[in-house]
């Protein structure tokens, strides 16, 4: 059975002493995280030793990295490697989202290479993907999907292709408070489902998670996590607010 997640991107807000207090708040309030369902925080560099501190021993918990470097070492100045966050036992790290494929010109192609590195090194890749605003205007955000799977993922062997989980993340919605609905969302994540199957077979994509992302709040989770094919979210905004990211954990399915 696939894992239902809540993973909370903070991207680059907080300082230290903020972060420390959000996960003492983040702890001291009561959630309920059974079996299959996950938590993920993925954390700024700077505070990864600190969230796998404050996270050692709690079940079913995972730290993650919001982005790593498309290159294995080297003079790369600025740039964490794979290999870095693997010797600090971070097992997962966010590719591809929206931000850094607008901000930093990331391609599909050096997305792929950073999966193929994420997989060589036993680290789990969340990779995003989604449509801007004028492409679902326009009506043909599958084909715009399809293609940034194609190419940063069809390379994979359905072996390689269990070890990652998916955040389809409409831009338009991202940070806007302009949710997707549940419908639109559902229609998204079944079209991503069916080209996995297609390309890697039923049974792998049947066990894919499909994280949705862009405005999921305490108030909306529920609506969109019960959709048939929503695994659960990837927040941003409501992710910086303890009691706001519990109610989004427990309105996991
Ligand atoms: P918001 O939840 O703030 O819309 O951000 C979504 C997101 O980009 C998570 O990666």
């Amino acid at each position: 059975m696939r894992k239902q997640i809540a993973a909370a991107n903070w991207k680059m807000n907080l300082t230290y002493q903020q972060a420390e207090k959000l996960f003492d708040e983040l702890l001291a309030t009561p959630h309920q995280l059974k079996q299959d369902q996950l938590a993920i925080f993925a954390v700024p560099f700077p505070y990864l030793q600190l969230a796998n501190e404050r996270m050692s021993g709690r079940a079913n918990v995972m730290v993650a990295a919001q982005n790593c470097s498309n290159k294995r070492s080297g003079a790369y100045t600025g740039e964490v490697s794979v290999e870095m966050l693997n010797s600090m036992n971070i097992p997962c790290v966010i590719i591809g989202h929206s931000e850094r494929r607008e901000y930093f010109n990331e391609s599909n192609q050096l997305l792929a290479e950073k999966i193929d590195i994420c997989l060589e090194t036993g680290i789990q890749p969340i990779f995003c993907c989604g449509e801007p605003l004028d492409i679902r205007e326009a009506g043909t955000q599958n084909v715009f999907v399809g293609k940034q799977l194609e190419e940063s993922l069809f390379h994979l062997s359905a072996e390689q292709l269990q070890h990652i989980v998916i955040a389809y993340e409409p831009i338009w919605a991202i940070g806007t408070g302009k949710t997707a609905s549940a419908d639109q969302a559902q229609e998204m994540h079944a079209f991503i489902r069916s080209h996995l199957s297609a390309k890697f077979g039923d049974s792998i994509a049947e066990n894919i998670s499909i994280l949705y992302g862009g405005s999921v709040k305490g108030n909306n989770a529920a609506e969109l996590f019960s959709r048939r094919d929503v695994d659960g979210g990837l927040v941003g905004g409501a992710s910086l607010d303890a009691a706001e990211f519990v109610k989004i954990i427990n309105a996991l399915k």
